[in-house]
């Protein structure tokens, strides 16, 4: 926020106190940004500025004691607009609270920063049916994104097909492959399309007892946003150095069998994506490798129970080129190698300068033959352009 908007909230605040608040619906507020800006035209010269522009307020994003993202509002506004107050939102008043707004199954929202848990949460959910939330954009945005700070569903059957239960998002561009397993930590970027609304709807099978848990947070962003992430990319990173890895990848396999009845693999089947990581500044490439102490952190392709143990991971188990053909990463030009796709079952060190920084990961529809794979995990740490 610069000077003049502190100013701004500040003198709307004592006119929100001095006048009650008026403007209780948030759909107002973007049909408002015209006036908005021509209440900030009217304070530069001086004169006094409306009540409407209490809107200013609403357009601050907040961060709860706990954490939550939330929107900076008039507590009042808060209340009617279904939020929960969480902590205050201003050093100067106690006023202004930072509102979290959290819904479930069938509720929908054009509000930024909305979780939508299961039913009962923080409980977890052990039943059926189908469980929808619905995002409607506001006006001059084209990006969803969804943060699943806690998505745990039951794990696809051992050849990968979400069949128990499923994330399925509906109405966005590209279209996103169904969810399932566990995915807490995992975030996705889709986009709207035009002005039409994007469901997430979870369906689990009420025949299989299992404790379901999730809390997704849904962040609208601006076209113009230096947040949006770019074309290609279903998963957006903004760190100089991090960790990425694949849908449902975690510790431990997957308890199912597969078709065979081998022991079965967390990749989920027909995955095709980017997993993008924003360049920072003074960083010319970017190195991936594997995380120490995760033998399973590269199992892509093929049977990981049939190789010495101590040996996974290992670049000797590494496949590349033509021998990839049903699931793999690709890491556009890798420094020093003459094929850019890699699966199999260990993985060497690649750096690339190539950009943007982006791992595909393709799966195919059939994860049998994967058996007791994980999918990947990978470190990644971007590094400082060569001395000129
Ligand atoms: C909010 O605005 C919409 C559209 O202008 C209107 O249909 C709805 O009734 C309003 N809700 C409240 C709570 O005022
Ligand atoms: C929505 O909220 C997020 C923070 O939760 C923020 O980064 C983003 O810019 C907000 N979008 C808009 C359009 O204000």
């Amino acid at each position: 926020m610069d000077w003049r908007s502190v100013i701004l909230s500040v003198g709307v605040l004592h006119v929100a106190v001095c006048y009650g608040y008026q403007i209780s619906n948030a759909t107002e507020f973007d049909e408002q940004k015209d006036e908005l800006a021509v209440a900030e035209d009217s304070h530069r010269t001086g004169r006094f500025f409306p009540f409407y522009t209490i809107g200013r307020i609403a357009n601050v994003p907040c961060t709860s004691p706990s954490g939550l993202s939330g929107t900076c509002l008039i507590a009042g506004e808060c209340k009617d607009n279904g939020g929960l107050a969480s902590g205050s939102c201003s050093t100067r008043t106690n006023q202004a609270v930072c509102c979290v707004y959290t819904q479930s199954c069938g509720g929908s929202t054009n509000l930024n920063s909305t979780y939508f848990t299961n039913s009962g949460y923080p409980g977890a959910y052990n039943g059926g049916g189908t469980c929808t939330f619905t995002i409607t954009p506001s006006s001059g945005i084209c990006q969803l994104r969804i943060d699943f700070r806690s998505l745990t569903l039951e794990q696809p059957t051992g050849d990968g097909s979400c069949n128990t239960d499923r994330l399925t998002i509906v109405g966005a561009s590209p279209a996103v492959v169904p969810i399932c397993g566990e995915n807490t930590g995992q975030h996705l970027y889709v986009n709207f399309v035009g002005s039409g609304p994007i469901s997430l709807r979870i369906a689990t099978n009420g025949d299989v007892s299992f404790n379901r848990l999730w809390n997704i947070e849904l962040s609208q962003i601006a076209c113009a946003s230096a947040e949006r992430a770019p074309a290609g990319c279903l998963q957006y990173y903004t760190d100089a150095s991090g960790e990425i890895s694949s849908l449902n990848y975690g510790l431990g396999e997957n308890p199912a069998l597969n078709t065979v009845s081998a022991r079965g693999s967390r990749q989920l089947a027909n995955t095709n994506y980017g997993i993008c990581i924003r360049p920072a500044a003074g960083r010319c490439s970017i190195t991936y490798s594997l995380p120490p102490n995760d033998r399973y952190a590269f199992t892509v392709s093929g049977d990981a129970i049939a190789v010495d143990p101590t040996l996974l991971g290992m670049a000797m188990l590494s496949m590349t080129g033509v021998a990839c053909t049903t699931d793999y990463v690709i890491i556009p030009n890798p420094t020093g190698l003459t094929s850019d796709r890699f699966c199999g079952l260990g993985l060497a060190s690649i750096t690339t300068g190539a950009r943007p920084f982006v791992v595909y990961t393709v799966t195919n529809a059939n994860e049998t033959p994967d058996v007791a794979n994980r999918g990947f995990r990978l470190l990644y740490s971007q590094n400082a352009c060569a001395a000129a």
